[in-house]
């Protein structure tokens, strides 16, 4: 059933939240289990429709995967031997299936993944996923619309060097670096918190892997890898859902398990915006004093980890509709991540696109209307936009933000604000 959020403007949110281990890390692990026979753990799993889809994948190729998606844990049990297809059905639920191409090729020879198709924030090519494994001597070619990589007799180690720090290319190559004959060096790597999470559940498996965190990384090829328990890392883009939220509604959040050092780009804008930002023995806090008025516009450009991050563009945006002046948010990393706009827009903010960048002038409060969320982040952007706006504001789309937050209303409803979920039905149908 298709659903949507009424939400109630006005809401100045105070309180505290928890954030739940990162969905962007968690689907990878999922992955790096297939590396290794037997039985892996990972706990502090979210609780999203994406981990459910990942588990499917992986009990088509054999594995048995045991999910408790209150208890935030994942059992993994491969067997010695797995399959190596992963389908269009899937894939084209879930873009993060990818991320099983690296893990197979390393461990099985071959792997047959679907291309993913184009999606709402940009087409996201794999070539440098391909070069990649083809630098580590696998044969890699498009054929019926799936991606197969075959490497019969194993990878072997090679010095690889990406055009971009891509985040997917980067796990995909470490994940099949780790099984391969001799060394690797992959320059000029992804350096997200993510990426180093993976590889400390790696090297908990018995990787051997120096730079995590880097922009170079080091694999010595082992021949066999042992299974792991492993906690997921914070999510670094939820944690900053939750600041932007406490910023432009002038509130008053800790962020509790929130972890400030992930995200010290969009925090220190913030702080140079007038917000009152501070680390608590718990995560952090993000707040406007009452009575201080709206914070300040700020400028925007989303760069590769340590920049500011692409994921939380849209609550910038968001920030800056209601925020006092004008900035410019500037897009890198995506071509067509500005759907917020259109959605702000219908809201009443004053804001206009210019190629991959856009020109925003605060107003004092936007005004509620129906709206349709594009993606997860935007979608998340647009209920905090809807807080912000006099009556209420309907968002569509609800399925789009429940893949990145769990139960985002009861965390919004703890904090203050009047957000209920609602069918949402269409009379043409
Ligand atoms: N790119 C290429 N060729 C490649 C790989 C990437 O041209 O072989 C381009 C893409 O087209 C894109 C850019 O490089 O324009 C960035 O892509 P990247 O590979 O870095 O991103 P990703 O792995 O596809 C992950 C997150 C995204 C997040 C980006 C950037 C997951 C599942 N997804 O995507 O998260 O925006 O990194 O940080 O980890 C989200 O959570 O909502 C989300 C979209």
């Amino acid at each position: 059933m298709r659903e949507r959020f009424r939400v109630v403007g006005g809401a100045r949110l105070v309180g505290e939240v928890p954030v739940v281990g990162a969905k962007n890390s968690a689907l990878k692990l999922m992955a790096v289990a297939l590396l290794a026979e037997g039985r892996t753990t990972l706990t502090n799993m979210p609780e999203i429709a994406d981990v459910r889809i990942m588990a499917e994948l992986l009990r088509r190729l054999g594995v048995s995967v045991d999910y408790d998606p209150e208890a935030g844990v994942a059992v993994i049990d491969v067997p010695a031997s797995i399959g190596h297809r992963a389908d269009y059905e899937l894939v084209r639920a879930l873009r993060a299936s990818i991320s099983v191409l690296g893990p197979l090729v390393a461990r099985v020879g071959e792997a047959d993944v679907a291309v993913p198709g184009g999606d709402a924030i940009g087409s996201r090519g794999l070539d440098l996923h391909a070069a990649g494994l083809e630098a580590l001597g696998a044969d890699v070619r498009v054929t019926h619309g799936y991606l197969v990589a075959k490497a019969p007799r194993g990878l072997r180690g090679a010095d690889i060097r990406l055009d971009f720090p891509s985040v997917g290319a980067t796990e995909n190559i470490l994940m099949a670096a780790v099984l391969a004959r001799g060394r690797t060096t992959i320059d000029n790597v992804a350096r997200e918190p993510e990426i180093a999470d993976i590889a400390e559940m790696l090297t908990s498996m018995g990787a051997r892997i120096t730079g995590a965190g880097t922009s170079c990384l080091v694999v010595d090829g082992v021949d066999t890898l042992h299974p792991t328990v492993h906690r997921v890392l914070p999510d670094r883009v939820a944690a900053g859902t939750w600041a932007f939220a406490a910023a432009t509604t002038c509130g008053d959040i800790e962020v509790v398990g929130g972890v400030a050092e992930h995200l010290r780009s969009p925090l220190q804008s913030l702080a140079a915006a007038g917000c009152h930002v501070e680390g608590t023995a718990r995560g952090f806090r993000v707040a406007v004093p009452e009575g201080a008025g709206r914070p300040t516009a700020f400028d925007v450009a989303t760069l590769p980890y340590p920049g500011f991050p692409t994921d939380l563009q849209p609550f910038a945006l968001t920030y800056n509709a209601v925020a006092d002046g004008s900035a410019m948010v500037t897009e890198n990393l995506f071509e067509a991540r500005f759907r917020t706009v259109q959605e702000l827009a219908r809201l009443g903010a004053d804001m206009q696109v210019d190629g991959h960048h856009v020109m925003t002038h605060g107003v004092p409060l936007l005004s509620g209307a129906p709206v349709e969320s594009s993606d997860i982040r935007s979608g998340a952007a647009l209920v905090i936009a809807g807080l912000v706006a006099e009556g209420y504001t309907l968002v569509s789309g609800v399925h789009h933000i429940d893949r990145g937050y769990p139960h985002f209303e009861v965390g919004l409803r703890s904090l203050g604000a009047d957000v209920t979920r609602e069918p949402d039905e269409h009379w043409y149908e």
